[in-house]
């Protein structure tokens, strides 16, 4: 096992589980690369998710549905280099689980040897539930992702909120429940009422982080890019800016090239 690079004690599926027991509230970002993971890191974010929405954000896709299990490994690698703390958690992408359970566990074992995260994230409850056992029977932990789960965009057709209606909400709780019951250490539930959120969060032993679910969690995520302020395009509700990063970075590009017309930079103290 390796020995944590400086001595920091590293957040665990364990940690995560303590934490709710404990009623502290569990901070998650997603990270895709080295640079960002270092600070995200530092900054003291219990858990980095290497989402499939890189497939979104870096790769400039309109779904999460292209990209890779090869092109999240990669993702997955550079973001491990770089931490100190957090729980590093890894999405399993479109078309890596779905068709049948050896396939899922195939991918989730390429996942952890060749990226060395600590666990991966699946879309779905019921439906998925053979290939999940099959998973956490490898000792690879599971997260789980109910509510909107955009791999099945094509299915649903809208990123509106989920579960609105009465069978929906019924079919998710089970779902919660079925999760738990076979052992993922946590759950995501996006974009789903508040009330129905913190009922099933209630429920359950095991974290329930959010993301347009309410404060009634045991969590939050946020894509870093969004409330970073990257994106100026997306602005759903459930979404704090932080930082406006887009304008900052605009204005010192700008400043930078201007600086270089005019003969500004480099100056003398900035060069041999
Ligand atoms: O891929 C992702 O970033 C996610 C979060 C939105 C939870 O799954």
């Amino acid at each position: 096992m390796s020995v944590a690079k400086k001595d920091y004690k590293r957040i665990t599926t364990k940690t995560l589980v303590d934490m709710k027991s404990r009623g502290e509230k569990i901070s998650m970002l997603t990270a895709y690369d080295f640079s960002m993971a270092q600070i995200v890191d530092g900054a003291g974010i219990d858990v980095i998710l290497v989402g499939d929405s890189a497939s979104n954000v870096m790769a400039g896709h309109e779904t999460t549905l292209p990209i890779t299990l090869d092109q999240m490994i990669y993702h997955a690698a550079s973001v491990v280099r770089a931490i100190h703390r957090s729980l590093v958690v890894v999405d399993l992408p479109f078309g890596s689980y779905q068709s049948d359970p050896k396939e899922a566990l195939r991918s989730a074992i390429r996942i952890m040897k060749e990226s060395g995260g600590h666990a991966v994230k699946m879309e779905g409850g019921q439906e998925i539930k053979e290939s999940i056992k099959r998973i956490l029977n490898a000792g690879i932990p599971v997260m789980g992702h109910l509510g909107l789960t955009p791999q099945s965009i094509y299915k649903f057709g809208t990123y509106t909120v989920r579960a609105k209606e009465e069978s929906e909400a019924k079919q998710l709780k089970e779902d919660a429940l079925l999760l738990e019951k076979i052992g993922c250490f946590a759950i995501v539930l996006e974009k789903v009422p508040a009330k129905l959120a913190e009922e099933v969060a209630k429920s359950l032993t095991i974290p329930i982080i959010g993301i347009g679910a309410g404060g009634g969690v045991d969590g939050q995520v946020l894509v870093i890019h969004d409330m970073l302020g990257m994106n100026t395009e997306f602005s759903p509700r459930f979404l704090r800016r932080y930082m406006d990063l887009h304008t900052e970075m605009t204005q010192a590009l700008q400043q930078y090239s201007k600086d270089i017309k005019s003969g500004d930079f480099p100056n003398k103290e900035e060069q041999y």
